[in-house]
């Protein structure tokens, strides 16, 4: 009995996901005999895998029947993340093959705006002729369905599922599988897969652009996106108040820590203009979205008004690059959708 006849025997053992050898693919180390005591090392891509006690078992149980061997020694060990990376390469996303640009929107907190900016700008780009995917990834408060005026459930075909097409482009939300009113209260690993399942499992089809609205903050949900879509530009909002520039921030660092590059900063709900004067009126501050896109060094490339028609186009289902396209907000969303076209080449 030598260390080669023990490699031998492991050789039948599959790994359960990949279907191949241990030994095949490498997994197994070390392997030494002293006195019938045989010692080896498993690699696994981490050593606390659920896989684990299943192969450690598995091992034991096929080494341990060969004559001469009294015991089995199973050291687990971590795959480095280069050795990972070359032994599971990642399956390519099928959903977003044909996806040529992706554009998250994303912000510090809540309430700025994100989801009113992410539809409109959606349509602005549909409006200038490009193929546009909308994907409601916040998975805490999915508001698209409802902004969209979308009841329908999606359909499924050959395990993809279809978007929804609503006013000329493919919207894909949470809120369309599960019931709007429910809580969503997933936790990390579930948010990690939902989401993969929303960039794989949906027929996006050809894009120009995927808009994706993130949930606010630097969560899982974002940092999930994040390394999915290592090409995925990020348009930042905020508004002029300096809370929401703290938390603003924050999400910029964590942008720029995974290396995405941010291709514009917008500020909503800079000023008002109420009918009775021209001069527009700055409820909130002012100049702090310029200052943060000096700070932070991103371009400012829209300031949006306080807009009643723009809050209500979000009520009633009809989003304002709907109704009123060419109105003094809907100008502003064309120049950012312009913006972005632009550097986006
Ligand atoms: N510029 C604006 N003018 C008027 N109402 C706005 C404006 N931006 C957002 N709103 C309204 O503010 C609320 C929050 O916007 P929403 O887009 O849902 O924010 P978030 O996605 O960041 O939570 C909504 O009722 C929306 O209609
Ligand atoms: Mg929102």
């Amino acid at each position: 009995m030598d260390e080669q006849h023990i490699v031998e025997s492991l050789r039948p053992v599959l790994h359960p996901k990949f279907k191949k050898s241990l030994v095949d693919l490498g997994l197994i180390r070390n392997v030494s005999i002293q006195d019938g005591i045989v010692s080896l090392t498993l690699a696994l891509k981490s050593d606390t895998s659920p896989l684990k006690n299943i192969l450690m078992g598995e091992i034991k149980k096929v080494v341990g029947a060969l004559p001469e061997v009294s015991s089995v020694l199973v050291k687990v060990v971590a795959l480095s993340k280069e050795e990972s990376a070359r032994l599971f390469p990642k399956a390519p996303l099928k959903g977003i093959e044909k996806v040529k640009h992706f554009l998250a929107v994303a912000s510090g907190k809540g309430g700025v705006g994100k989801t009113t900016i992410a539809v409109n700008v959606a349509l602005a780009l549909v409006e200038k002729g490009y193929k546009v995917g909308l994907l409601d990834a916040d998975v805490y408060g999915p508001s698209v369905p409802l902004m969209l005026d979308i009841r329908e459930a999606v359909d499924q075909e050959n395990n993809m599922i279809i978007p929804i097409d609503k006013y000329g482009m493919r919207i894909m939300s949470l809120g369309m599988t599960a019931g709007q009113n429910d809580a969503f209260i997933w936790r990390g690993p579930l948010v990690t897969k939902i989401l993969h399942q929303m960039l794989d499992q949906v027929k996006w089809g050809e894009l120009d652009y995927l808009v994706i609205d993130l949930p606010p903050g630097t969560g899982d949900p974002s940092i999930t996106i994040a390394k999915a879509l290592p090409k995925c530009s990020i348009l930042m909002i905020t508004t002029p108040q300096e809370v929401a520039l703290a938390d603003v921030r924050r999400s910029i660092s964590l942008f720029n820590k995974t290396g995405h590059s941010i291709v514009g900063l917008v500020e909503n709900m800079s000023y008002f203009l109420c009918g009775h004067t021209e001069q527009p009126i700055e409820i909130f501050g002012k100049g702090g979205g310029k200052r943060l896109s000096e700070e932070a060094n991103i371009p400012l490339i829209g300031t949006i008004p306080l807009d009643l028609a723009l809050g209500q186009g979000g009520d009633s289902g009809v989003p304002l690059m709907v109704s009123a396209p060419h109105s003094t907000t809907g100008v502003v969303f064309q120049e950012i959708a312009k913006n972005i076209a632009v550097r986006q080449q």
